[in-house]
């Protein structure tokens, strides 16, 4: 193909954005690629929103199907969320068009679907702007450490989650507080739990995990757990232990399964990821020959994730588009996953206990007949949640037995509050 014909399917912030680099950038992608980018067709509901960015009259349209019917190429679905979206990928693969899109919860739920009919069409599904925004981490995965088995997966892929916890740290504010702050900066929706509540996190992992794994992990497989529950009182315990709290997003294979989860974690502070801060992502890939690689930048925005989904679009130009993922992907391979009780870690538990004689002897004599090894604690004399807070890490232990030794803990007459507990990544 010397040119493509590209027709845009959602014309929000990140359409926009796409719109913009196409108009802007067109001739250096020509220049560097030898292939004509030829915007054909943008639709929205709002053709109003199109026009101010400059797109001429008759490439504009309302309705998101007739660029699927239409002979553009490349169909580049910015719509998000998993109905008409799906309705469009589906009928733009089965009309023999590449698709390109950001969207993330799409094909951690419907992956398999979308990619068995992708290949059945021979035609490419790409997806780097799902996650990490301008990173490019699904290009790294499928190309650059294409040679390594891969380790370890440790992400920071939600800004929004990731600003919030660095506020909490930087001011000593609470999540609540923090959340204001975010929704004042634009970053937090006016519903913030996608973000907040790690699933945003959780459609990410789920993708990349999918493709080092090479088999299709949904969100269903994704253990997670949010950032409500984190106090400021957390986070100075968090420092005192030498730790820093994070949303982590991990995948690591272990013993013919996989081990896929996103909740707060504690990071050594000296850890690479516990400098990524703000709204910025990262994503530290351990490959079994490369080592640990890592991959930073913005993970949001329009400009960011619209570079990606042109980087996309400009593979495909170049017959970089039957990629990895729709050949191994496409063949519907499932791989096991581990439950949350199998997941092995060192704690951080944070009891809420009346404050009088013998309470640490009663939590420790639990925790030592559940065989919990505790490797540092701390009582503080202030009030918290009616009690006072006394905290433990510990050494390794599976989640299992943690959690059944603090649902004992917590039946005690001297903890006045459930136990908090977070797992500390080493
Ligand atoms: N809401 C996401 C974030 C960006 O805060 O990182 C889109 O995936």
């Amino acid at each position: 193909m010397d040119s493509v014909k590209v027709g845009v399917v959602g014309c929000g912030t990140v359409g926009s954005g796409v719109v913009k680099i196409l108009l802007e950038n067109g001739r250096l992608i020509k220049e560097r690629t030898g292939k004509e980018i030829e915007l054909t067709l943008v639709a929205d509901r709002n053709v109003e929103r199109v026009r101010k960015l400059g797109v001429p009259e008759e490439l504009i349209v309302d309705d998101g199907f007739a660029v699927v019917e239409s002979d553009v190429d490349i169909v580049v679905e910015l719509v998000g969320g998993t109905t008409v979206a799906k309705d469009i990928v589906r009928k733009a693969l089965e009309n023999g068009k590449h698709v390109v899109s950001a969207n993330k919860a799409l094909f951690a739920s419907f992956g398999e679907e979308l990619f068995s009919i992708a290949a059945k069409n021979g035609v490419s599904i790409r997806f780097e702007a799902s996650v990490g925004g301008g990173i490019p981490v699904v290009k790294a995965l499928n190309e650059g450490l294409i040679a390594n088995k891969v380790e370890k997966i440790l992400g920071i892929i939600n800004g929004t989650a990731n600003f919030i916890l660095t506020e909490m740290t930087e001011r000593g504010i609470s999540f609540e507080e923090a959340l204001e702050v975010a929704k004042e900066m634009g970053y937090a929706e006016a519903n913030p739990s996608l973000d907040v509540d790690g699933i945003d996190a959780a459609h990410k992992i789920a993708i990349l995990a999918s493709i080092a794994y090479g088999g299709w992990i949904t969100i269903d497989d994704v253990y997670v757990k949010g950032i409500r529950e984190i106090t400021p009182l957390d986070v100075d315990f968090a420092h005192e232990f030498g730790y820093k709290i994070k949303l982590l997003a991990v995948a690591k294979p272990d013993d013919g399964k996989v081990e896929v989860r996103v909740h707060p974690a504690m990071l050594p502070e000296g850890h690479i990821l516990s400098s990524v801060d703000g709204v910025f992502n990262a994503c530290l890939i351990e490959g079994d020959f490369v080592g640990p690689t890592l991959y930073y930048g913005m993970g949001a925005g329009q400009k960011p994730t619209a570079s990606a989904v042109v980087a996309d679009v400009a593979d495909i130009a170049c017959g970089r588009g039957s990629s990895v993922p729709v050949s191994l992907l496409g063949r519907g391979a499932r791989i096991p996953v581990k439950r949350p009780g199998e997941f092995v870690s060192s704690f951080y538990l944070r009891f809420t206990a009346v404050d009088k004689p013998g309470v640490l002897a009663k939590i420790s004599s639990i925790l030592g007949k559940f065989n919990i090894s505790i490797k540092m604690a701390l009582q503080k004399s202030i009030e918290f949640n009616g009690g006072v807070p006394v905290v433990m890490t510990t050494h390794e232990a599976a989640f299992e037995t943690v959690k059944e030794a603090i649902a004992e803990i917590d039946e005690l007459d001297v903890i006045v509050k459930p136990t908090f507990l977070c797992m500390i990544e080493e």
